[in-house]
């Protein structure tokens, strides 16, 4: 029997409409012209995996999946090209059989290595993350990649300023936020497709030590200046209902803080359109992971104490999807 190529079989698929493997920048053009926004959830594993696109199908939502450079190293266990191949074969594998557009991005490519590998391996999407890099060398990095990606079919993501999160003294902050002007610049430049400017968060679990503070004005500024889908890095809400569960379990998450739903809902009205999230996702596994383990001293099956971690996070993918609008988007 004659093999046919990946090419030809997906072609063939998308025209039966069957095949919902898509380019990132099409679920973000169509969230950015339509006011909402698509979260971008973080995986490492299989159980995330099941977890958000159980909920997406049900809130029948676009669906951004992304891996971290270091989610990639510990798919393929140490090997980078088989790590990235193994999470384009499983978003894949799903893609082929449900009816919600679904895109896979690699978030933060900090090494030409991992980014290459992603492309290669058939990434929707891929950052070239160069934002601790002065802004003339981060405009050249990210200008080369934008150049091998786009001839792949692959959009790309870059980012401006830094998270660091506006601690209690704004100014010594003002520096390391997005220059609205300068990213207009960038953009025209380099031809991304889409941007993650930094307005005042932080990655993790403990953003601020007070009140949550966002550079709403800065915002608003970079998207009438540049006009494309934007990003929020650092999005998870830090939920206290989930801290307090992991918390009952043995967990110790003190002065946990993220951005509140409603500063978020803010940030989408302003022209956020990916809302990353890692976090949150984390929080939900471990807290339902804990109540498990300690209510069933008995149980070493991993499909149940996993399980039970798989259906918090579940929760969190199905108020996301909710509150940032992109449920029934798809
Ligand atoms: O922005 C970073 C993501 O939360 C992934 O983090 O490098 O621990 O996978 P990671
Ligand atoms: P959180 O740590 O707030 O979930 O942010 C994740 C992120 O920005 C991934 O790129
Ligand atoms: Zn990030």
């Amino acid at each position: 029997m004659k093999l046919r190529s990946l090419e030809i079989i997906i072609l063939e698929k998308s025209k039966g409409g069957i095949f919902m493997y898509v380019n990132t920048k099409d679920i973000l053009e169509k969230a950015s012209k339509e006011y909402y926004a698509v979260p971008a959830f973080n995986i490492n594993n299989m159980e995330f995996f099941h977890a958000i696109l159980e909920g997406a199908i049900e809130k029948r939502a676009p669906l951004i999946i992304e891996t971290s450079e270091g989610a990639i190293k510990y798919a393929g266990n140490g090997d980078i090209h088989k790590g990235a191949k193994y999470f384009v074969e499983l978003v894949r594998l799903f893609a082929d059989s449900v009816d919600i557009p679904i895109a896979l991005h690699l978030d933060h490519g900090k090494h030409f290595e991992y980014i290459i590998a992603a492309i290669k391996a058939g990434y929707s999407s891929v950052m070239i993350d160069a934002s601790e890099e002065p802004f003339e060398e981060n405009m050249k990095k990210t200008k080369e990649i934008v150049k091998i990606a786009h001839a792949a079919g692959v959009s790309v993501e870059a980012e401006l300023g830094q998270l660091a999160g506006i601690e209690d003294n704004v100014s010594a902050a003002e520096n390391v936020l997005v220059d609205p002007e300068q990213a207009k610049i960038f953009v025209e430049e380099t031809g991304v497709d889409f941007l993650a400017p930094a307005i005042g968060t932080s990655h993790g679990a403990f953003k601020f030590k007070g009140e949550a503070k966002l550079d709403f004005e800065r915002l608003q500024k970079v998207k009438k200046l540049t006009g494309i889908p934007l990003v929020l890095h650092g999005a998870s809400s830090v939920l206290p209902e989930y801290v307090k569960l992991a918390e009952e379990y043995g967990a110790d998450l003190g002065g946990a803080k993220g951005v509140p739903e409603e500063e978020l809902k803010k940030c989408v009205q302003f022209g956020i359109n990916k809302v990353n999230t890692d976090t949150d996702l984390r929080i939900a596994f471990i807290a339902g992971m804990r109540k498990f383990l300690k209510e069933n001293p008995k149980e070493f099956d991993p499909r149940h104490y996993l399980g039970a971690g798989k259906k918090l996070v579940k929760e969190v993918v199905m108020n996301r999807l909710e509150f940032l609008g992109c449920a029934g988007k798809a």
